[in-house]
């Protein structure tokens, strides 16, 4: 069967690296793409956004399966759009996808159900936000636009005086346009961050290996939020016990939810879970893979994804089992000098080659094109995705560091300590 993986980041290169190795797949397609792909598959330059002219062309190049990578696909209704067209797609359609599209929904589907999560009010009208904060105590807290904000929409606030600005700019300023109309203002949660992805296909539950994400821009977790410096998988924090509580308490009664509310959810359920003193708590819902979690947990995975995704979108995925090696992965981020802030493109890459060498190492490409010369050149935030493979996490942070020092490019940066955490807990 042929394959359409649509999206160009690094969450979309791992995907399209693993599925073709399926031996039920023919080809892989990526839809745009990045220069890293082509490993992978053949990229294809199209409108991804024209739903209409996507279908189409799968139809043309006997596409079986489509694949959608980011969450603005699903909020646009990407699944629905394929409906009816004899293609099946992973995924959760336009009212599932609502859990990531809207914090406001997600939040009150939590209180609703019982799920635990941060303390929180939603705002319509500036005014009455700015109330609020003026009756709460002086402290931390955590401002959220409702809408998809590409990361960007969370502002974690150290006193009321940030958060009265961040409010302005959200509901006032139009900084995240329609997104930012409406807010959530929740108290700020203590603790580890963990990222559960779990396949459902609205039945079974099947949780994928733990990961840890690094979203701080520098080392030791300071700096501005990003969409990923790195990530590693297991995460050592996240016990066999602590597994239990969040399947018996965040994922099954998520899942229940959804089907109670008539918006059956197939496809990756992304839980962004603090692991706090009371608990484990939910901070947000993704309706996708993670990116970089992706790199890492895909590394591990030995089963065929291939079979587990189609079993997902298929609601045929009782009793499938999941393999997945005992060995660590960890995934350095390459980032554009200036990232999460303003930052250039088009500086050429060097070093490549070498770094793919290093044993069980793939260098997943995100932000990164090829010229017509046939170079890869810089084209996004984050670049690439350095992963390594090792017996302990230990290893794997030293294979992984290893090739990061082969490769180079004009104001390169990155995190020097993706994955200190999981040696310390
Ligand atoms: P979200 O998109 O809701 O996950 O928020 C992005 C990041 O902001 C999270 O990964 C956390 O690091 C941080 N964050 C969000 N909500 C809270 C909260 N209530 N308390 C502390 N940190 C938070
Ligand atoms: N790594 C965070 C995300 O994928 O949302």
């Amino acid at each position: 069967m042929n394959v359409l993986v649509v999206g160009s980041g690094g969450r979309e290169h791992t995907l399209a690296w693993k599925l073709s190795q399926s031996p039920k797949v023919d080809k892989v397609y990526i839809a745009p793409g990045n220069s890293g792909c082509a490993q992978a598959g053949e990229c294809v330059d199209i409108d991804v956004d024209n739903f209409r002219l996507l279908v189409r062309w799968a139809r043309e190049h006997d596409i079986g399966f489509v694949v959608p990578g980011a969450e603005a696909y699903y909020v646009a209704g990407i699944v629905d759009a394929f409906k009816g067209s004899g293609i099946s797609t992973f995924g959760p359609d336009q009212a599932a996808a609502e859990l990531e599209g809207s914090k406001i929904f997600a939040k009150n589907l939590m209180r609703r159900h019982g799920i635990p999560t941060a303390d929180y009010a939603e705002f319509e009208q500036i005014e009455p936000a700015l109330r609020y904060l003026d009756s709460r105590p002086e402290g931390p807290v955590v401002v959220k636009a409702d809408g998809l904000c590409a990361g960007k929409g969370v502002i974690v606030c150290r006193n009321l005086g940030e958060a009265k600005d961040a409010v302005r700019r959200m509901m006032d300023g139009g900084e995240f346009g329609e997104a930012g109309r409406r807010v959530v203002i929740e108290e700020l949660l203590r603790g580890q961050e963990v990222t559960i992805l779990a396949l459902t296909d609205g039945k079974t539950i099947a949780p994928l290996a733990s990961s840890q994400d690094h979203k701080a821009a520098f080392d030791g977790d300071a700096g501005p939020n990003t969409g990923g410096m790195g990530a590693y998988s297991p995460a050592p924090v996240l016990t066999d016990e602590l597994m239990d509580e969040v399947v018996g308490r965040i994922l099954v009664p998520t899942v229940h939810a959804m089907n109670e509310e008539g918006r059956r959810f197939r496809g990756l359920l992304y839980a962004g879970l603090m692991l706090t003193a009371g608990g484990p708590k939910v901070l947000e819902y993704n309706v996708r893979f993670g990116d970089p979690e992706t790199q890492p947990v895909l590394m591990r995975l030995e089963s065929d994804l291939f079979d587990l995704l189609m079993a997902t979108a298929q609601g045929k995925l009782v009793d499938r089992e999941m393999k997945w090696t005992d060995d660590a992965a960890v995934c350095v981020v390459l980032a554009s000098g200036g990232y999460p802030g303003p930052y250039e493109k088009g500086k050429v890459v060097s070093g490549l080659d070498k770094a793919a060498k290093h044993p069980d190492t793939v260098v997943f490409h995100a932000g990164a094109k090829l010229t017509p010369r046939g170079d890869v050149v810089t084209d996004g935030g984050r670049v690439f995705g350095v992963t390594a493979l090792g017996s302990t996490i230990a290893e794997a942070i030293g294979r992984a560091y290893a090739a990061v020092g082969d490769v180079s490019f004009e104001g390169m940066r990155y995190r020097t300590d993706i994955g200190k955490k999981a040696l310390v807990s």
